[in-house]
């Protein structure tokens, strides 16, 4: 049996050897709070690779270190930091996994010390501290900062770079209207509300010529804020600027009810797929392997990214085969125990 799962992808000269993807999740496990890659990390992601995920996205690296979320967060702001890399992305690839890397910066949901940033200066919720609006020097540095991080990410043989514009972090602030109330040429209309993801689309494809995805949150769930119809406009710019793949996640730009079942997130890819004409990754409750297979076979997605899933199952892409009666390669020294 054939099955679209378990077929390959091909994004430039990238192949996958499956469809199956690992969801950018932060650990919180630098813990000398450097930004540095620990043992933690060196096991969690190889495991995956071991259990043939077929691309590991390593969560989202701040390209400063006033874009962690948390003091623990992996960074990418220093050269210092690509040796790290280096070796993780090699212990990934020992075992035909594919690894990409999240590109991030927190904005105004960074919990550290210190002074904090954003588009405006308005505070997530209550418990949050207030940003302090960014200056156009400073959007011309973190613009830089994320070309930096891409140009490091290359260096360390990474095969995706992605940029976190999603989960209501500093792009994703830039976007809404909700937490965006700029006057100047990076607020207001839409074209001024994307220009800063614009000029990191541009400024990361100076150095990196390989796969880009970009994450976004497709909904604001808000009455005022962003749906998937202006998703689908972004993503035709973002298709026009060379990007290879949207994965399409959703919420948390501000605090709001989302009603989360299995695949609720799907519709969003579906729609930016078919509308803007460009590859999506689907993400958000996709758990069963026949799930994962109809969201592909029914063209909503081309690629299924899985979170937490595969935190309980290591081995997901063996339980999918098995399920779905496809035979995967193992790991030479697991051959006996893998039928
Ligand atoms: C522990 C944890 C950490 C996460 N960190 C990130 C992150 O670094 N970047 C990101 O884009 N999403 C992050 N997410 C969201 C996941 O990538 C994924 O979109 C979400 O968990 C929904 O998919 P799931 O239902 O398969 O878990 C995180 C989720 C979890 C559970």
């Amino acid at each position: 049996m054939t099955t679209k799962l378990f077929s390959p992808y091909t994004i430039k000269d990238v192949t996958l050897k499956n469809r199956i993807v690992m969801s950018p999740m932060c650990m919180y496990s630098s813990h000398n709070e450097d930004g540095h890659i620990q043992n933690w990390h060196r096991t969690h992601y190889t495991s995956r690779a071991v259990g043939q995920v077929g691309l590991i996205i390593v969560e989202a690296t701040a390209v400063t270190p006033q874009g962690r979320i948390s003091p623990q967060d992996l960074g990418i702001w220093g050269d210092e930091h690509i040796d790290g890399f280096q070796e993780l992305v090699g212990l990934v690839k020992e075992h035909g996994a594919r690894i990409g890397i999240q590109l991030a910066h927190a904005g105004r949901k960074a919990v550290l010390e210190g002074e904090i940033v954003a588009p405006s200066a308005i505070a997530f919720n209550e418990q949050s501290k207030k940003p302090k609006e960014m200056t156009k020097t400073e959007i011309a540095e973190t613009v830089e900062a994320f070309k930096k991080g891409a140009e490091r990410a290359k260096k360390a043989g990474f095969d995706v770079i992605e940029i976190h514009g999603a989960h209501g972090y500093l792009i994703n602030q830039f976007l809404s209207p909700l937490s965006n109330k700029r006057n100047d040429e990076y607020g207001g209309t839409a074209e001024n509300r994307y220009r800063i993801l614009r000029e990191v689309i541009d400024a990361v494809k100076t150095v990196w010529d390989g796969p880009l995805f970009v994450r976004v949150s497709a909904n604001d769930y808000h009455e005022n804020g962003l749906t998937p119809a202006d998703y689908i406009i972004f993503s035709k710019w973002m298709k026009e600027q060379g990007v290879d793949l949207i994965d399409v996640s959703s919420g948390a730009v501000v605090p709001a009810h989302i009603h989360a079942f299995p695949s609720y997130q799907v519709p969003y890819s579906e729609i930016i797929r078919n509308e803007a004409g460009i590859a999506t990754g689907a993400v958000g409750l996709i758990t069963s392997p026949i799930q994962a297979e109809e969201i592909l076979q029914n063209d909503r997605a081309d690629l299924v990214f899985l979170g937490r899933e595969l935190l309980r199952d290591p081995y997901w892409p063996r339980t999918a085969a098995k399920e779905l009666g496809v035979e995967i390669e193992a790991p030479k020294q697991y051959e006996r125990g893998w039928l």
